[in-house]
């Protein structure tokens, strides 16, 4: 079968047929991709309105206490693991694990299964949506092209908002997991409008129009955009956004406002989906700047013997409720005019105008009124400013300051204050903590590696206080850090709550493992003695063993339900999940977050 398009001259009429049948299939396109959300978001506040589902992963503060589930080993449970239905379930859990492993080609991560699935199954819907009932158009096809690509704009503009994201509501998710999907549609609306911009350059070039076309306003407009966009994949690429996050970030907000004003000028079809995509854009930032920051006079302060430092930031009550009630979820940090002051020159750089950064809620105090940061200082502005806050009162008062004595880090002990603007709660875990009290885990592990326990210490409280599925001795902390100072903001007595948390170090159910330095750089403090000292019990001076640990948490009963949630570096995660996979193979339920610290 031959290549079926061929240059058409039409008539008036079927120019206008053309057109129509082109805003159809997009139509079509745009409402597919929507209608997930907006089917579900229904559903969601149907059952919500039924009062089945607790609104905002509140449940009316039982936590799920109360709640019947069989006990596990329990005849009911045996019965129902070997019925039909039973096994088909464990086959769906398995399916839906594989599907959540990684891509690796050569070394390099490509995502998750998922992703590519869901990505070739729309590429393939958007094929079909751009070739059908186009004859033998070649222009046709080509516009089709364009238009299906700019139907998807909206979608992918919806996908990346912060505060008003429906595809993050309807399927009870946060924006940064729903933010994977807008880097698989991103590359799909790429990929069309590549083949819009050949087959157009294919006529062009044929026809001996192309230098005449090529300058004409409204398709100059279209190269313009096409090159807006090609900036943004180019700056979009892991190594990129790694080298510098800034040129990654200033360039995808320019090309997200410039890009539809281009295409408005550059297709009249498509102006309804460009204006769709800018209001949706501009709204959720205004929602954002004017409902969820907060600005607050914070006091920043350096962990001794470490490059961790400690914000602690006053919240109003109902902000604090908001964070109490969502363990591990995660808060964008900025420095709004008011901190720009001359007692900090640092701050007065216009990059910050550039800058939020996320750090997870270490710790919400109602009885403080008060939320903790515990942010490693990076390369990078926004931690380094904040260290050198932290250490600006102590450089002062050097003179006077020495404890520790042989800290070779500036500022240890040093606070200061200066005013954040705070945009949270944020984050899938916060949202889906009631959704696992409710499942009823018989056994937890929370996993974390050095400043990763920001995340797994208020949920290891927050599950010890509210799981009534399973003993608080059934919920377990294993954390791995390289030098026990990194540790000594998490052992303060009520570090991360209001409630009556013993000590960590006293707590038989937190594994410390010490990698490195197991003397520490400040083996004077007083801090340290304390973990040395219980480091002749139960911590270890090497890394934990995943493979035992995984094991035997689930050697335990094979009814029993696991929870597995780990914040670390990436190959601390990938470890245990390796471990975790062959268990769900065998028909385990368990319950899995992996926090990470990049999207
Ligand atoms: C959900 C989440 C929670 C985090 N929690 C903590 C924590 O509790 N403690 C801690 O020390 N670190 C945490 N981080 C990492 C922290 O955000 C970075 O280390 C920090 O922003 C680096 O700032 P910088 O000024 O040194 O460098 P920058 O150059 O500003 O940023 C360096 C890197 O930080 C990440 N980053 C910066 N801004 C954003 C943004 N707006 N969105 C997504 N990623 C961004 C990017 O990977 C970037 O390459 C968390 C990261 C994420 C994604
Ligand atoms: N919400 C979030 O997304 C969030 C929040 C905070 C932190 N984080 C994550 O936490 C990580 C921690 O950063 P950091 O600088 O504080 O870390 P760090 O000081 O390097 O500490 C990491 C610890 O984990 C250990 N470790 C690493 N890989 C391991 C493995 N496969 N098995 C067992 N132990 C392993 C390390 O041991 P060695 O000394 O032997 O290497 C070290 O003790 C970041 O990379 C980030 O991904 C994420």
């Amino acid at each position: 079968m031959g290549w079926p398009y061929h240059f058409l001259t039409l008539s008036q009429q079927d120019v206008l047929l053309r057109r129509q049948t082109i805003d159809r299939y997009a139509l079509i396109a745009h409402l597919a991709a929507l209608a997930p959300a907006l089917l579900l978001t229904l559903l969601r506040l149907a059952v919500r309105a039924a009062g089945l589902i607790p609104r905002n992963g509140h449940n009316g503060g039982d936590g799920g206490r109360g709640r019947y589930s069989h006990v596990p080993g329990s005849p009911t449970v045996k019965a129902q693991r070997s019925s039909g239905l039973g096994l088909l379930a464990a086959r769906w859990r398995a399916l839906k694990w594989w599907l959540g492993d990684d891509v690796v080609v050569r070394g390099v991560q490509w995502g998750q299964r998922d992703e590519w699935l869901l990505g070739l199954v729309w590429t393939g819907v958007l094929l079909v949506l751009c070739v059908l009932e186009t004859g033998q158009d070649y222009l046709h096809l080509t516009k089709r092209f364009g238009s299906i690509a700019i139907s998807q704009l909206p979608i992918q503009y919806l996908l990346s908002l912060k505060a008003l994201n429906p595809y993050a509501y309807a399927f009870a998710s946060s924006h940064e997991h729903v933010n994977r999907y807008h880097r698989v549609l991103g590359r799909v609306i790429f990929a069309l409008i590549i083949a819009h911009i050949v087959f157009y350059n294919v006529f062009f070039v044929l026809s001996g129009l192309w230098l005449k076309r090529f300058f004409a306003p409204v398709v100059f407009c279209g190269v313009l955009a096409a090159v807006a966009l090609h900036a943004l994949m180019g700056t979009a690429l892991v190594r990129v956004r790694t080298l510098s996050y800034r040129i990654f970030f200033i360039t995808h907000l320019g090309v997200a406002l410039l890009t539809p004003v281009l295409l408005f000028f550059h297709a009249h079809s498509a102006r309804f989906y460009v204006v769709e995509s800018l209001v949706v854009f501009l709204v959720d930032i205004a929602v954002r700047k004017f409902g969820m920051i907060t600005h607050t006079a914070s006091t920043v302060e350096i962990v001794p013997g470490t490059n961790l430092i400690k914000i602690t930031a006053p919240m109003p009550a109902h902000k604090i409720e908001d964070f109490r009630s969502r363990p591990g979820s995660h808060v964008y940090l900025s420095l709004p005019p008011e901190g720009r002051t001359s007692n900090h020159p640092v701050s007065k750089s216009f990059i910050f105008d550039l800058l939020f950064n996320p750090f997870t809620v270490a710790a919400a105090s109602q009885d403080n009124q008060t939320i903790t940061l515990v942010a490693r200082r990076r390369t990078g502005p926004m931690t380094n400013m904040l260290s050198q806050v932290a250490s600006s009162s102590s450089s002062s008062s050097s003179s006077t300051t020495s404890f520790p004595p042989q800290s070779p880090y500036p500022g240890d002990h040093a606070t200061n204050t200066i005013t954040l603007a705070i945009e949270g709660p944020h984050g899938a875990i916060g949202k889906q903590f009631q959704h696992l009290l409710a499942w009823g885990p018989s056994r937890t592990l929370l996993v974390a590696g050095g400043v990763g326990a920001t995340f797994a210490l208020p949920l290891y409280h927050a599950l010890r206080r509210d799981l009534a599925s399973s003993s608080p001795a059934h919920v377990h902390f294993v954390w791995a850090i390289r030098s026990a100072a990194d540790a000594t903001w998490a052992m303060a007595p009520n570090s991360s709550s209001d409630d009556n948390e013993k000590s960590l170090l006293d707590d038989d159910n937190v594994h410390l493992y010490l990698t490195e330095n197991l003397m520490g750089n400040d083996a004077s403090s007083i801090e340290l003695q304390d973990m040395r000292g219980s480091s002749r019990n139960n911590k270890n001076s090497r890394r934990p063993n995943f493979q035992k640990i995984v094991d035997d948490l689930f050697r335990h009963g094979a009814d029993e339900k696991v929870a597995i949630l780990v914040c670390g570096p990436d190959e601390m995660a990938r470890d245990v999940r390796r471990r975790v996979g062959p268990w769900v193979f065998k028909g385990r339920e368990v319950w899995w977050h992996n926090e990470s610290f990049g999207w």
